[in-house]
């Protein structure tokens, strides 16, 4: 990584959702104390950065990601004077801070979202979301076809002031999850004001929750009118990118390089680039990646996708293995069907061969991290975590659990609270003096994360966290790694990749079931699962100095 290169384009970023990172007040809820008394495990991790999930105050019927003030932070999680120092306290410790920033939708508790319900129909306030009649005789069916991501339709019908039902707004997540109607200049103005509230708080960039979807279709088709393979008329409109111009002027007109990297589910690459254009957001996930089988074709195939795409717009990539939302890679990959769709009932409770998931998981942390631009890791990531599939059904709080009635597993498998140390739940979750005792996590902790805990790994060298501590370390001594060229180098065998960065860095994959020779090298730099016999065995990455 240069010097001379903007820090947004090799960073490694640690997301924290606040929740389950470390509870400070031992209430059984993660809290900014808890990640305040937590940061030096990022700091000795070797991260440049940590995005925490949203902090704002909410009702938490989408865990936080349903926002009723955007400018304070909710009880559960802290004080907006708790906000700041944590920010302070990053900084002084070399840590940039990113937030999470929920712009296509608040909580139904917002103000405005009040305000349009009791203005009622055609009102300002109204025009701030998307209200329409019902069709129907009696309005009784909802405007137009739109599912919501959680189950059921996408519109939820109110009652009018005067008791009568009326009309109905537009929530493409749970119902009490509004979605603003970006139309509104009054929208536009609120969260460029936003924008300016967190990075005058000295915030070095946002996460932008659904970055595509904040722009519909005018007249809101439905999508059975819509013909096959046109344009969907719910995400990726040309509309958004406008949005994300403005707001690039105004990060543009702060200090010290802040950033903006978009949650974007927009498979076409050509279409995703768009929205790396100079002028809009910096980065953007990278989830093709992250749904990729664990296969030496397929990873191939869609890192050659990734870096012809972002070199075309001159963009950094991202390399994501896990998030909030996603069954955990350690599972993934130790399934049959290593892929991930948001199909999640397809694939919960299948078998999984948790040892061979933890192989690939490491050999994959290692091929993530020798991979040009940035790169993404999830709380729990670094201690090998698993997707925690035998939740008691009464624990799970997920809506996407909820309004399916069960039929979506939701996402709490990958939400379990952090293990830190000690033998028995909560393992330090509630304070480093509080084994046993407190408030119980709000998601239970298998007992075998005892051999898991950050305490458990640190010092040995087999452990995943003593493993993403050195390569993390070696990343950035590295200055081939990061941001930069790569070049793929022949293999004999098609199950194996190996590529090189600037400085004679060789980084060697085997996704094969058998174990391969090493090619020609001065040096092993670090291997994910050691050697047989001096060759690199199956589901195995090493870096060598050649
Ligand atoms: C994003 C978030 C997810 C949330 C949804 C609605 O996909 O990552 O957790 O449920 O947006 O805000």
């Amino acid at each position: 990584m240069t010097d001379a290169s903007p820090w947004w384009r090799s960073a490694a970023i640690y997301q924290i959702y606040p929740r389950s990172y470390a509870d400070g007040n031992a209430d059984g809820v993660g809290d900014i104390a808890g990640i305040r008394s937590r940061l030096a495990h990022l700091r000795d991790l070797g991260v440049d950065a940590l995005w925490i999930s949203p902090w704002y105050v909410s009702p938490m019927a989408d865990a936080g990601y349903d926002v009723a003030d955007y400018r304070d932070i909710d009880p559960l999680f802290g004080t907006l004077r708790e906000a700041e120092e944590l920010i302070a306290q990053a900084h002084s410790l070399g840590l940039r801070v990113i937030v999470d920033l929920v712009p296509n939708h608040c909580s139904d508790q917002h103000p405005w979202f009040q305000a349009a319900l009791t203005a009622g129909p055609g009102s300002p306030e109204r025009s701030r979301f998307h209200f329409r009649p019902g069709r129907g005789e009696s309005g009784a069916l909802p405007p137009n076809d739109w599912p919501s991501h959680f189950g059921g339709p996408a519109w939820q019908r109110v009652t009018e002031a005067d008791g009568t039902p009326g009309e109905w707004y537009l929530h493409l997540f749970a119902p009490g999850q509004p979605d603003f109607n970006w139309d509104s200049p009054a929208v536009r103005a609120e969260f460029e004001s936003i924008l300016r509230f967190w990075f005058d708080r000295g915030v070095d960039g946002f996460r932008i929750d659904v970055a595509d979807n904040l722009v519909k279709h005018p007249g809101l088709p439905d999508l059975a009118a819509i013909p096959e393979g046109a344009p969907s008329p719910v995400s990726d409109q040309d509309g958004v990118h406008e949005v994300y111009r403005a707001w690039r002027r105004i990060a543009d007109s702060y200090d010290g390089e802040r950033i903006f990297v978009g949650e974007l589910w927009v498979a076409d690459r050509q279409r995703f680039i768009r929205y790396l254009r100079a002028d809009e957001l910096h980065t953007g996930f990278n989830f093709p990646f992250l749904q990729a089988e664990w296969s030496a074709e397929r990873m191939r195939a869609v890192i050659d996708d990734t870096l012809a795409g972002h070199t075309q717009i001159g963009a950094p990539a991202t390399w994501v293995l896990s998030n909030h939302d996603t069954t955990r890679h350690v599972t993934r990959y130790g399934r049959a069907d290593s892929g991930y769709g948001f199909d999640r009932r397809r694939l919960h409770g299948t078998p999984v061969d948790l040892p061979t998931g933890t192989r690939r998981a490491r050999a994959a942390a290692l091929l993530t991290m020798a991979l040009p631009g940035c790169v993404y890791v999830y709380q729990g990531d670094e201690l090998g975590l698993w997707e925690v599939e035998d939740i008691p059904e009464h624990l799970i709080q997920d809506p996407a659990f909820h309004g399916t009635d069960g039929a979506d597993p939701g996402r709490d498998g990958c939400r379990v609270p952090i293990p830190w140390e000690g033998d028995a739940p909560p393992f330090g979750f509630n304070g480093p003096d509080t084994h046993g005792d407190g408030t119980e996590p709000w998601l239970p902790q298998p007992a075998v994360w005892k051999e898991y805990t950050v305490a458990a790994q640190t010092g040995d060298p087999d452990s995943m966290l003593e493993l993403y501590r050195r390569a993390l370390r070696l990343r950035r001594a590295e200055p081939g790694l990061g941001d930069g060229p790569m070049r793929w180098l022949p293999t004999d065998d098609d199950g194996v990749l190996a590529f090189t960065r600037p400085g004679g860095l060789t980084c060697v994959v085997n996704f094969s079931r058998r174990p391969v020779e090493l090619p020609p090298h001065e040096a092993v730099l670090l291997s994910s699962n050691g050697f047989d016999e001096g060759r690199l065995p199956p589901d195995s990455t090493v870096w060598l100095r050649t």
